[in-house]
C-alpha cells in the first residue's frame, strides 16, 4: 500500500483552514494552496484510517474538470502541476500529485447545489413537503427518481452543523438577485454538460454542489473542487434502481462496514480494516478511470 498523507503542517505558510479532507494555507495575497489529503469522513466524522492515494485522486478529478468546464465558466485553478509550482512547495514532496494553487476569491456564501435525482436531503424535503427549495414536484415520485429536469437547490454554507436548503428568493436576499440568476444559470449549464458525458460513461451524477466566487474584474469564477466524489453524489448505472438509495459509487464500502459493527456515529470513529481501504481506494480510482479515460499513477 502507497504512503499516506493524513496531515499537512507547512510552517511556510499560514493555515487558512483544515477542512474534512482538504487543508488550505495562504501563499500570497492573491493564492492559496489547496491539499486534498487522504482523510475520508462518513457519517459526518472524519475517520482515523486514511485512504492512501484519494487525495490525489481528488485533486487529478477536478483539474480535469476545470479544464472539461472551461468553455462554460471561468475557474479558480492556477495549477495543479507539481513541477510548476515555486520551490517552497516542491520541497515538501508528501504534496505532490495532491496540490493545486488556485485563485483567492471572496466565495459567495451559498452551496450552489444541482439535482437531477432524488436523493439524500432533496429526497427528505420532498417527503415530507412535495417540494424542494421552492421547487413543486409531480407527486409519487420514488427515491432516487430521475427529476423531469434538473433543479438548482441552493443552501446556506454552515460554519457548523448541516448545510441549510434555501428557497432562490432567500438565496437572493444574501448574494443579490442577479448574480443568484448568474450562479444559477452556470451551475446548471455545468450540470447538463457534465451529467451527460458521466452518463455516457456508465455513472450517474445525481447531484452535485459547486462554489462560486468573484474575480477582480467582476466575473464569476468556479472555485474550491468540482465534481469529485466528495462534491457529488455518483452512481453506477448498473447499481441505479429506483425505490432505493443506490450504492455511493466510492464510499458505500465505508457507509456498509461502519453499519455492521456497534458504532454510534459519534467521534471517535472507529479504524477500517485494510480490505474495505483497498476496495475504497479502488473505487475512487475507477472513478477517476470512468470519468477521464485515464488512468493515475499514484505517487
Ligand atoms: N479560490 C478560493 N478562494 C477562497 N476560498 C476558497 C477557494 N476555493 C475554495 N475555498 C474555500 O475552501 C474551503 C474548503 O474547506 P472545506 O469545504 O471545509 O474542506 P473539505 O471539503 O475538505 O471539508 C471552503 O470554505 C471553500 O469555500
Ligand atoms: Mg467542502
Amino acid at each position: 500500500m502507497k504512503a499516506s498523507l493524513t496531515k499537512t503542517e507547512l510552517e511556510e505558510f499560514p493555515l487558512l483552514h483544515r477542512g474534512k479532507v482538504r487543508d488550505i494555507y495562504e501563499i500570497s495575497e492573491n493564492e492559496l494552496l489547496i491539499v486534498a489529503t487522504d482523510r475520508i469522513s462518513a457519517f459526518d466524522c472524519i475517520l482515523p484510517t486514511p485512504i492512501p492515494g484519494k487525495g490525489q485522486i481528488l485533486t487529478a478529478l477536478s483539474a480535469f474538470w476545470f479544464d472539461f468546464l472551461s468553455d462554460i465558466t471561468k475557474h479558480h485553478l492556477i495549477t495543479a502541476n507539481f513541477e510548476e509550482m515555486p520551490e517552497n512547495i516542491r520541497k515538501h514532496k508528501e504534496l505532490k500529485g495532491r496540490s493545486m494553487i488556485v485563485k483567492r476569491t471572496k466565495i459567495f456564501p451559498v452551496e450552489c447545489v444541482v439535482r437531477g435525482y432524488l436523493a439524500g436531503s432533496g429526497w427528505k424535503d420532498y417527503v415530507s413537503t412535495g417540494e424542494i427549495c421552492g421547487h413543486k414536484l409531480p407527486a409519487g415520485l420514488k427515491e432516487s427518481e430521475k427529476l423531469p429536469e434538473p433543479i438548482f437547490t441552493p443552501a446556506t454554507k454552515a460554519q457548523t452543523g448541516h448545510d441549510e436548503n434555501i428557497s432562490e428568493s432567500e438565496m437572493a436576499k444574501i448574494v443579490g438577485a442577479e448574480i443568484a440568476e448568474k450562479l444559477k444559470s452556470l451551475s446548471l449549464r455545468i450540470y447538463d454538460k457534465a451529467s451527460k458525458y458521466a452518463l455516457q460513461r456508465g455513472l450517474i451524477l445525481a447531484d452535485t454542489k459547486f462554489e462560486f466566487g468573484m474575480d477582480e474584474t467582476g466575473e464569476i469564477i468556479l472555485a474550491d473542487e468540482v465534481l469529485t466524489p466528495d462534491s457529488s453524489r455518483f452512481w453506477s448505472l448498473e447499481e441505479y434502481k429506483v425505490g432505493i438509495s443506490p450504492p455511493s459509487f466510492d464510499k458505500q464500502f465505508v457507509r456498509d462496514y461502519l453499519e455492521s459493527i456497534d458504532w454510534n456515529k459519534k467521534m471517535p470513529a472507529p479504524e477500517l480494516p485494510s480490505e474495505i481501504v483497498e476496495a475504497t481506494l479502488n473505487r475512487y480510482l475507477k472513478a477517476y478511470e470512468i470519468l477521464t479515460g485515464k488512468t493515475l499513477c499514484l505517487e
